[in-house]
């Protein structure tokens, strides 16, 4: 490939945050020696590093293999049996963390419950007894469509523990969603609840279940969870309450001695093609994977509370709410509802109401916090707050220096976590006792992966060169295959560079080894031969002090290929004519001619995905004037589309 197909990189950003010393003093990781000497083990011998990392699990049988087979159909611990549920909460029930608070839950409308492990084992065991007695064995699949509550969690656990599948799907999704999911795993079983609360309102979540029934045959039972205590109607034969089954349930219910590559869980991401991928982790490796990585970027110690913001319905919520907390006995913090309610403060008041000492967000909800004013953090006493993360797109520079600043007290090491649903865990990330942080780069990988960034014929590329973000080597919490489709997999991880799995995302390394993630491949727009990448336009705009969020896309141009549209939601008042040449002029000013706007289209806000995603393939059309004919099924409000629509000059 010529270094004209390469992504350039027109941002640069020189600012540079050491690790305060009282962090690196007491850190899981405390010195630059012991990363390169991590990294370069698991690098060099990937066996014998896992292997030793693997004497933190518990096992029923200790593994034959580590690593057997090469990527992609790399099999982890094979010979080894062990139990994901007994290692999240039995063993620690032999340990002073018996009393331990696990769940720290509070409901959106202020009702509040603890669960200690003991109380979490109970209840775990009762529902695993409740899933066998609906005739759920190991290997089936049930569906979890639930708001934030415990029983999810308790849901998750008791599956593994009897070795059925779970497949979670988010609160927000629609009825025909549900289906599709539910045929796609051929689930036997889903678990919901009457609803959940969101901003004040409910969200129905039974009346979604029963109209998805409707077009998935394989669901033979419904078990619902009142929550609200809204109306609902119960399906004679197929709806049974939790409580119900849960009066009658014993509380004895041993683990299931399951092989280290049993499915564990399937969880369905959005695909480009409409149809969702069913992204399958199994257990051993996953469990490994999240469990270290909770050790190495959380820092985790045993008196920290520790608060991520993320729906268990995303990935972040399975490996950083469940599994990887609870694998290291940590006190876990909970929340069901919106940030907004019942003002824009609740984030900061759950903070200093639990003592929060570690807090993960994600770059969209710094984005909408910077929108509601610094007032709001302020209120609250944050200085419980030793160590925050991001995870979920590129945070912008200036968002990243905001949370430093506003929420960090610039006290608090940011870890900018990349990863994906099909990595499983935390791939690439600062160690915040030992990397100096960079706004806007998620730095360096974890022991165990081994990034490259190359051209599209696989040739590594030098500092500071745009390419493609790939993963050299396997590593244990990685997918195993797309669920019922082994093809779709290969083609779509394996394909494109050989040897490699293919992250679909664009980045460069600079001069230190830092990586700088700059979106998804097919964001990047082409300026008259110069690949771009949109994030770094996007950066540009967020720095300026009016503009709350930006999204820019490529539209036909007759004379540069693509010209550079970009739209732009701003913190307070309307945007003027003036506004926009002062913006088109500040990106110039900030990244140079070649990134220079050509349209600036102001937006109330931006179509996003359920998760917080800026949607911007939905975008492209607007800003070509086309009509979409694009998926929208993960889209999170239509109604900003059709705005946007109405707003075309
Ligand atoms: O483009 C990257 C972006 O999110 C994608 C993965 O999305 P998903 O599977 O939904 O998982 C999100 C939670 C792990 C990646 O391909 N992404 C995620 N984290 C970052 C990021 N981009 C830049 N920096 C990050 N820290």
């Amino acid at each position: 490939m010529s270094n004209s197909s390469n992504i350039e990189s027109i941002l640069s950003e020189t600012r540079s945050f050491p690790p305060p010393a009282t962090f690196t003093a007491q850190a899981n990781i405390g010195s630059e020696e012991q990363y390169e000497q991590l990294w370069h083990m698991a690098k060099d011998d990937p066996s014998k590093f896992w292997g030793e990392m693997a004497e933190n699990l518990t096992w029923f049988q200790r593994w034959d293999t580590v690593m057997d087979g090469d990527m992609p159909n790399t099999k982890w611990f094979t010979g080894g049996k062990l139990n994901v549920s007994y290692n999240c909460i039995d063993r620690h029930l032999e340990t002073e963390r018996r009393n331990k608070a696990a769940i720290i839950w509070e409901g959106e409308p202020g009702d509040t419950r603890v669960l200690r492990y003991q109380d979490l084992h109970r209840e775990v065991c009762k529902f695993a007894n409740v899933l066998k007695s609906l005739g759920i064995e190991t290997g089936d699949r049930v569906t979890l469509y639930m708001p934030m509550i415990p029983e999810l969690t308790i849901a998750m656990l008791a599956c593994a523990r009897i070795g059925a599948v779970h497949s979670i799907i988010f609160g927000g999704f629609s009825a025909d969603a549900v289906a599709d999911r539910n045929n796609d795993a051929q689930a036997k079983l889903v678990i919901t609840a009457d609803g959940g609360w969101r901003r004040g309102k409910e969200i129905p979540l039974k009346i979604a279940v029963d109209a998805s029934l409707e077009k998935s045959p394989s669901v033979e039972k419904v078990v619902v969870v009142r929550r609200t205590g809204g109306d609902v109607d119960m399906v004679p034969d197929r709806d049974l309450w939790w409580h119900d089954l849960m009066a009658d349930a014993s509380a004895e219910c041993d683990a299931v001695e399951l092989d280290s590559e049993h499915p564990l869980f399937i969880l369905y991401t959005s695909g480009s093609t409409g149809k969702p991928k069913g992204v399958l982790h199994t257990s051993a490796g996953y469990l490994l994977g999240t469990m270290m990585t909770s050790q190495w970027v959380f820092d985790l110690k045993e008196e920290d509370t520790y608060w991520c913001t993320a729906d268990i319905g995303w990935i972040t919520g399975h490996s950083y709410i469940c599994y990887g907390p609870l694998a290291n006995g940590a006190s876990i913090v909970m929340y069901e509802g919106a940030p907004n309610w019942p003002d824009e403060g609740r984030f900061w008041e759950l903070i200093e109401k639990y003592q929060v000492s570690i807090f993960y967000t994600a770059p969209t909800a710094i984005r909408a916090f910077i929108k509601w004013g610094n007032e709001w953090p302020e209120k609250h006493d944050l200085s419980s707050l030793r160590l925050l993360g991001t995870v979920g797109e590129p945070i912008n520079p200036e968002a990243w220096m905001w949370y430093h600043e506003v929420i960090g007290q610039e006290r608090c090491p940011i870890v900018d976590t990349w990863w994906q649903t099909e990595t499983g865990g935390i791939m690439i990330s600062p160690l915040p006792g030992v990397t100096a942080t960079k706004p806007g780069s998620c730095s360096r990988p974890l022991p165990g992966v081994v990034p490259d960034i190359v051209t599209e014929k696989g040739e590594s590329l030098e500092a500071n060169q745009g390419g493609l973000l790939v993963m050299r080597q396997p590593w244990p919490h990685m997918l195993r295959t797309l669920y019922g489709d082994h093809d779709r997999f290969l083609e779509t991880y394996f394909s494109t560079i050989e040897g490699c799995y293919f992250a679909g995302d664009g980045a460069r390394r600079d001069a230190d080894g830092y990586i700088w993630v700059m979106g998804r491949v097919d964001d990047v727009i082409n300026v008259s031969g110069h690949r771009l990448s949109t994030m770094e336009v996007e950066s540009a705009l967020v720095a300026h002090e009016r503009v709350a969020e930006a999204a820019v896309v490529g539209f036909p141009h007759e004379i540069k290929g693509e010209g550079i549209c970009c739209f732009v939601t701003l913190k307070h008042d309307d945007g003027t004519e003036d506004l926009k040449a002062e913006l088109i002029r500040h990106v110039r000013h900030q990244i140079g001619a070649l990134a220079t706007p050509d349209q600036i289209r102001f937006a109330a806000s931006l179509p996003k995905t359920r998760s917080g995603k800026i949607m911007r393939r939905l975008l492209r059309d607007i800003a070509a004037g086309r009509e979409s004919t694009q998926d929208t099924s993960t889209l999170e409000d239509f109604n900003i589309l059709a705005k946007l629509r109405n707003d075309e000059e």
